[in-house]
């Protein structure tokens, strides 16, 4: 990258639900996209859903002309400044790209990976050149939700970390930094100790499922996305936070692995919506209304 806010030569591979929106926001953002996929159908589509979504947002339409669909893997990275990878969550595939990708990209092109939760340092861990790799994990929307968590291993260099910052920066992107690859980095730990209390709640029959996501929306999550919980905690200050850990951390679960009420919903085929049931009932009415819902609010906060 010539500077970082300059035009780089983004590579996108894996076009999917993650991939696509990715190319979508670094095309937005005036950037050379080139995209491949595996699977040729996933790319041949790949233009009409940037399109789509450009148009559902107002954006400038033309974005999706700088997004070029490469059937080829060495033609889509060759030239790339900046490469990042969305294909499916397996350690074993994303290994196998990472190795590839090395034998086919510049010297001082980054190489990204966008797990969700899989440690970057087990997909680097065997490339010659560990210093230009790391996470960046994008959240779903990647052109609505701002947050990019930009996760470094013990070998990522300093200058990739703070290029790669500054990309997605001036991509109109909020990039955290991510010190150490932990699993779940910072955003899915926080999330996901919530949940695991969602679920215990729940089991322990304190409340059924539509009474914890009712509280959670009416209560501390109205004010989430302006109030972080330590920005919250200096607010009430931090006596009356030790206070309240000191009765409620013993109280709350702390069990290490996923909860058995977990394990049966799954065992009994209660996946969500994928089938239609799991902590509640979902018709497909139901579930094109909450999506709708979401997309609606998510929609709302860009505008502010
Ligand atoms: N869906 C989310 O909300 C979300 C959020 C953050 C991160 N992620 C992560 O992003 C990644 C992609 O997730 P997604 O939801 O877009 O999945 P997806 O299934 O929608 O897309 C994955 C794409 O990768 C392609 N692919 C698989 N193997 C490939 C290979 N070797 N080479 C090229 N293409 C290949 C598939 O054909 C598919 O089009 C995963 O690691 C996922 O955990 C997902």
């Amino acid at each position: 990258m010539a500077s970082d806010s300059a035009k780089a030569r983004i590579a996108v591979v894996g076009a999917g639900l993650m991939g696509h929106g990715i190319a979508q926001v670094f095309a937005l953002a005036g950037h050379e996209v080139k995209i491949t996929d595996s699977v040729v159908r996933n790319l041949d589509s790949v233009s009409s859903r940037i399109a789509a979504n450009l148009r559902d947002l107002g954006e400038d339409a033309g974005a999706v002309e700088r997004v070029s669909p490469c059937v080829d893997l060495t033609e889509a990275v060759r030239d790339a400044d900046f490469v990042v990878e969305a294909v499916s969550e397996n350690l074993a595939v994303k290994q196998k790209l990472f190795a590839e990708l090395e034998l086919r990209v510049r010297r001082d092109a980054i190489l990204a990976s966008n797990t969700s939760v899989i440690p970057i340092t087990a997909i680097v861990q065997d490339l010659i050149r560990k210093e230009r790799a790391l996470g960046t994990h994008w959240w779903n929307p990647p052109f609505l939700v701002p947050l990019v968590e930009v996760i470094e291993t013990q070998w990522t260099s300093p200058q990739a970390v703070a290029r790669t910052m500054a990309l997605h920066k001036a991509a109109g992107k909020m990039p955290a930094h991510v010190k150490k690859d932990v699993p779940g980095f910072i955003g899915n730990r926080l999330q996901h100790a919530l949940w695991r209390e969602a679920i215990s709640l729940v089991e322990r029959g304190i409340c059924d499922a539509r009474t914890v996501d009712d509280v959670v929306k009416a209560s501390f999550g109205r004010r989430l996305a302006v109030l972080g919980p330590l920005e919250n905690a200096d607010q009430v200050g931090t006596d009356l936070t030790l206070a309240i850990h000191e009765v409620v951390l013993p109280a709350i679960e702390s069990r290490p692995g996923p909860s058995p009420y977990l394990q049966a919903l799954v065992a009994d085929g209660k996946l969500g919506f994928k089938s239609g049931q799991g902590f509640q009932m979902w018709s497909a009415e139901d579930q094109a209304a909450l999506r709708a819902r979401v997309m609606r609010h998510l929609k709302a906060m860009r505008d502010r």
